[in-house]
C-alpha cells in the first residue's frame, strides 16, 4: 500500500526551502522564530540536492528558495541547478541588497525561474527605516533593474503594517515602474519576531479598510498590466484565513537545519515534534510524521467547525494563531466570529492599533539558538 492510499492525502505542490536564517536586514515584522538557527547547523549542498530530488519525486512542483537571505549561501547557484536537475520551478525570495549583476547572471544561467523581491517601503525613507539599512531602497531598485535586464520575471513583495500602510498606491506605482509582473501586498502576520512588535505594527480597522480599497483601485487601474495579490490582515476580520490552505494539504517548509514543518510558524506549537530530513525521507515525513497528521483534514476540529459549511474552505483557520491567542492549537482560529474568543481578539487588535510607535529591530546575533 502506498503512503497516499494509506492516508488519503494528496502530495504537496510547493516547498519553502529556508536556506539560512541569516539576513542583512532587521525588519521588525520578521516572522521567523525568535530563536534563529545558526550557520553551523545549516544543511550542506549535498543534502539540499537530495531534498530537492525527494521533493520532486513526492510531487512538489515549485520550490521557494528563502531565508533569511538565501543569497548569503555561497552555493546558491548550485542549489538552483539542483532544482533544475530535479525538474522543479525555482523562485528566489530575496531582499535584493547583496546580489550583484555577475551573481544574478550566474543564477540565471543555473536556471533560476523567478525572482521575488521584498520592499519594506515604497520610498527610501520608509524602506531604509523599516529594514534598518541605509541605502537599502536604492540597492533594491538597482537590483530590480538587473533582474528585468537579465530577463527574469519579477514579483515585488510588500509586507504592510501601520508604518507603511499609507503607501499602497506608491507600491503599485513602484511595481509598474520596476517592470514587475506581480505585486504581493501582504499584511504582517504576528508570529515569531513580529509578535514582539505587534503593538507597533497593528493597523486600525479604518486603515485596513482604506488599504483594501486602495488595492482594489490599483487592480482596476492596472488590469492586464499588473497582477496584485493581497493577503488580508485577519485580527480585524470575521472569518479566519485558510492558513496554508489547510495543514499538511499543499505545502511544506524545510528549515535551515532540515526540520520539516507544515507551516512557517509550526515550531511555536510546543507539543509537536518535527522530523528532520537527516533522519527521514521527505515522503515519509509528509505522509507519516505525527506533526503533519496532527491537524490534517477535519477530524481533529472542534464540533462547531465540524458542523460549519466553511470547514473545507477555512480549514478552521490558523493553528499557530489559535495556540497563540487561546492557548490551544486545536481550537478554532479565534478570528472566526463563531469563536468564544472572537471579541477578545477584536478588542486586542483595537488596543494594539493604539499601541507604542516604537518597534524592536530583529538582530540575528542576539536571537540565535544556543548563542
Ligand atoms: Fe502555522 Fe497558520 S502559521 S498554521
Amino acid at each position: 500500500m502506498t503512503h497516499s492510499q494509506a492516508h488519503d492525502v494528496q502530495p504537496p505542490m510547493g516547498m519553502l526551502a529556508e536556506l539560512t536564517h541569516r539576513c542583512p536586514l532587521q525588519c521588525p515584522y520578521c516572522s521567523n522564530p525568535v530563536a534563529l538557527e545558526r550557520r553551523r547547523h545549516e544543511l550542506d549542498t549535498a543534502t539540499w540536492r537530495r531534498v530537492f530530488a525527494e521533493a520532486a519525486e513526492l510531487g512538489v512542483l515549485q520550490v521557494h528558495l528563502s531565508g533569511g537571505e538565501p543569497a548569503l549561501r555561497p552555493d546558491l547557484p548550485e542549489l538552483v541547478a539542483a532544482c533544475v536537475d530535479a525538474g522543479l520551478y525555482s523562485n528566489l525570495i530575496t531582499a535584493g541588497v547583496n546580489i550583484d549583476r555577475a551573481r544574478l547572471e550566474t543564477l540565471a544561467e543555473a536556471g533560476l525561474d523567478h525572482v521575488q523581491l521584498s520592499f519594506q517601503g515604497a520610498t527610501p525613507e520608509v524602506t531604509d527605516h523599516v529594514a534598518n539599512m541605509t541605502g537599502a531602497h536604492a540597492r533594491k531598485r538597482a537590483f530590480a533593474a538587473e533582474v528585468t535586464a537579465v530577463g527574469l520575471p519579477l514579483t515585488l513583495n510588500a509586507v504592510i503594517h501601520r508604518i507603511n500602510l499609507h503607501q499602497i498606491d506608491d507600491f503599485v506605482d513602484l511595481a509598474v515602474e520596476l517592470g514587475a509582473r506581480r505585486l504581493e501586498i501582504a499584511h504582517a502576520q504576528y508570529y515569531g519576531w513580529a509578535l514582539v512588535n505587534r503593538a507597533a505594527l497593528m493597523p486600525s480597522r479604518e486603515q485596513v479598510m482604506e488599504a483594501v480599497e486602495r488595492v482594489e483601485a490599483g487592480r482596476e487601474r492596472l488590469q492586464g498590466r499588473l497582477v496584485i495579490d493581497a493577503v488580508v490582515p485577519d485580527y480585524h476580520a470575521r472569518l479566519p484565513k485558510p492558513c496554508m490552505n489547510g495543514w499538511g494539504r499543499q505545502s511544506l517548509n524545510v528549515t535551515p537545519s532540515g526540520k520539516v514543518l507544515p507551516c512557517h510558524a509550526a515550531e511555536t506549537i510546543p507539543h509537536l515534534a518535527f522530523w528532520n530530513v537527516a533522519d527521514h525521507a521527505l515522503g515519509d515525513i509528509w505522509y507519516d510524521s505525527p506533526a503533519f497528521n496532527a491537524y490534517r483534514g477535519t477530524d481533529w476540529m472542534p464540533e462547531i467547525c465540524q458542523s460549519c459549511e466553511r470547514k473545507e474552505i477555512d480549514w478552521a483557520g490558523c493553528r499557530c494563531q489559535a495556540l497563540m491567542l487561546t492557548g490551544d492549537a486545536a481550537q478554532m482560529d479565534p478570528v472566526c466570529e463563531k469563536s468564544p474568543y472572537h471579541d477578545e481578539v477584536q478588542t486586542l487588535a483595537v488596543r494594539d492599533a493604539l499601541g507604542v510607535p516604537d518597534f524592536t529591530y530583529r538582530r540575528f546575533a542576539r536571537t540565535t539558538e544556543g548563542a
